[in-house]
């Protein structure tokens, strides 16, 4: 578990990684501001992690559970010091949710959805990510992101590309989804690299 240090506002994991836990407002950008999930949020992400295509794409079964059981683990994650969760928000309305999580050596690990499928291909994830690895190099002062995406999923590579990610490796993933292997790229983006 992470020890928080509330005196210095600097959250130190076990591992020795030290990530500085500012109290994050929202990301600013043209289009999607990033900001923290509130109750409020919680009946749109259920329908989100209800939606079977979102899932296929996550290689997940979609949620089976209540409402209210989503709601009492929603509430425990956004609460997480070690998992930073923020929606998406387009038009002031939420569209979709981005995460760092897996914070070590120097980096962390990005999952970012749009939810409804019609504001799929409107440039709002590329920004999203563009916030978040400003807000990671520049806030957090990590040295770099790392995600995966299917083999398959083209939109997904193009929003890694267009920021600056290196594919790094490839492996073989079981989806939980259908039980079939599929697979999976990882990409990197470190501070150092550009975007192209
Ligand atoms: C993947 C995802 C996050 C991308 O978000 P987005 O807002 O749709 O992405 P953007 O619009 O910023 O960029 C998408 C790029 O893919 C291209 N694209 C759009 N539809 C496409 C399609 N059907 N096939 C291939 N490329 C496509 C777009 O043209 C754009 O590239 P361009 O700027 O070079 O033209 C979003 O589509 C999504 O949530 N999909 C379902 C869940 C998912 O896949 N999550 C990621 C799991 S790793």
């Amino acid at each position: 578990m992470p020890l928080v240090d509330g005196g210095c506002n600097i959250l130190v994991l076990k591992r020795g990684a030290a990530i500085h836990a500012e109290e994050l407002e929202a990301l600013q950008g043209e289009s999607v501001t990033l900001r923290p999930p509130q109750e409020s949020d919680v009946e749109v992400v259920y329908s989100w992690d209800r939606d079977p295509e979102l899932a296929a794409w996550n290689g997940r079964s979609p949620i089976s559970i209540s409402l209210s059981a989503a709601r009492r683990d929603y509430l425990a994650r956004w609460e997480d010091p070690t998992v930073k969760t923020f929606i998406i928000e387009a038009s002031g309305e939420p569209i979709g949710m981005a995460t760092l999580y897996d914070f070590r050596r120097d980096g962390c690990e990005l999952g970012i959805k749009i939810g409804p499928g019609n504001l799929r291909g409107r440039g709002y994830a590329t920004e999203a990510v563009t916030l978040l690895l400003d807000y990671v190099f520049d806030t957090l002062g990590l040295g770099v992101v790392r995600g995966s995406t299917l083999a398959h999923n083209d939109r997904m590579q193009r929003v890694f590309e267009k920021n600056g990610f290196k594919q790094v490796g490839d492996g073989s993933i079981l989806s939980r989804y259908d039980n079939r292997r599929y697979t999976e790229l990882f990409y990197e983006r470190r501070r150092e690299d550009q975007r192209p």
